[in-house]
């Protein structure tokens, strides 16, 4: 069991974690998740730059991008226990600066900083030896004055909810915190791809190993390909999982198993439906 500073313990760990798909729009999908009932979110919202998720539109009016992002930020404040951390996956630089878009909205909401990870994602010091063209730097001479330089990294932000600290004996191991602890971390790109834009297993099984204890609950609102989850599974975590397309249910089963998975449709809100939510967040309450 695990304790929070006011000594409120947190659920008793089971020795079966339990692994949840909800299909459906993580704005509605979230409200029905009960106050303090997650103690890590590890995710990376679509970046609205036009990639084809099927039933997701990824180029929305930036207005309208905000009050998304306004939105589940809103309610993941709200479904976070004291202390738990938010770690969100986005651009280092793009034309809507949506990083800092977010850390404005996250400021506003309460969140404080833990860190700002820089996720490189190609080895820029060998790469930065390789020939340039006459032409790019001819372009770049002429531009420069406008132009930002290539995009090496993307950004994970490391929030938490309020400053209560959230104690117990994490699972950590030497060698991991020896090779994590400074914020700029070199992991590769998946090359291949099942989805649009899956992060590597890496990226989330560092998160969740840092910011979380075994048994803990785990939420990622835009599961995607189901990375998240399935670094909760070997991690031994709970886990909620949210995706808008069920186009994506089939890939999603491939990838983690049909074992311990329960796969809802969020949208079909039935009293049995609601019934069965109440029974599985029972095993997700922080008292
Ligand atoms: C960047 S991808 C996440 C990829 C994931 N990290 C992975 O490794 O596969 C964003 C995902 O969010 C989903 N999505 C977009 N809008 C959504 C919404 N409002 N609610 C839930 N999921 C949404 C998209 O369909 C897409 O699969």
């Amino acid at each position: 069991m695990t304790s929070d500073d006011s000594g409120r313990i947190a659920t008793p760990l089971s020795s079966k974690m339990k692994h949840k798909i909800l299909i459906g729009d993580c704005r509605q999908v979230m409200k029905n998740l009960p106050p303090a009932s997650v103690h890590l979110i590890v995710t990376s919202p679509p970046y609205n730059v036009g990639i084809g998720y099927g039933k997701w539109t990824d180029d929305l009016p930036i207005e309208e991008y905000l009050e998304l992002t306004r939105t589940w930020l809103t309610e993941a404040y709200r479904i976070l226990a004291d202390g738990g951390k938010l770690c969100v996956n986005l651009p280092a630089d793009d034309p809507n600066s949506i990083l800092f878009e977010h850390f404005n909205i996250m400021k506003q909401l309460g969140f404080r900083l833990v860190c700002n990870i820089a996720w490189v994602k190609w080895d820029w010091s060998r790469a930065g030896k390789f020939a340039i063209s006459k032409w790019k730097l001819d372009k770049f001479r002429y531009h420069s004055m406008n132009r930002g330089l290539l995009s090496a990294y993307e950004s994970v932000l490391v929030m938490q909810k309020n400053h209560a600290t959230l104690k117990g004996r994490s699972d950590l191991k030497y060698e991991e915190f020896r090779d994590w602890k400074y914020n700029v971390w070199l992991i590769s790109p998946l090359k291949d791809r099942a989805h649009p834009a899956p992060y590597p297993m890496e990226l989330p099984r560092r998160l969740i190993k840092l910011y979380s204890l075994p048994g803990q609950n785990v939420l990622d609102p835009f599961l995607g390909s189901g990375t998240t989850m399935k670094a909760c599974m070997e991690l031994g975590r709970n886990s909620i999982g949210i995706e808008l397309n069920p186009d994506y249910v089939e890939m999603l089963k491939r990838q983690l198993g049909y074992g311990s998975l329960e796969i809802e449709n969020a949208e079909q809100m039935t009293s049995a439906f609601r019934q069965q939510q109440a029974e599985f967040y029972r095993h997700f309450r922080i008292p």
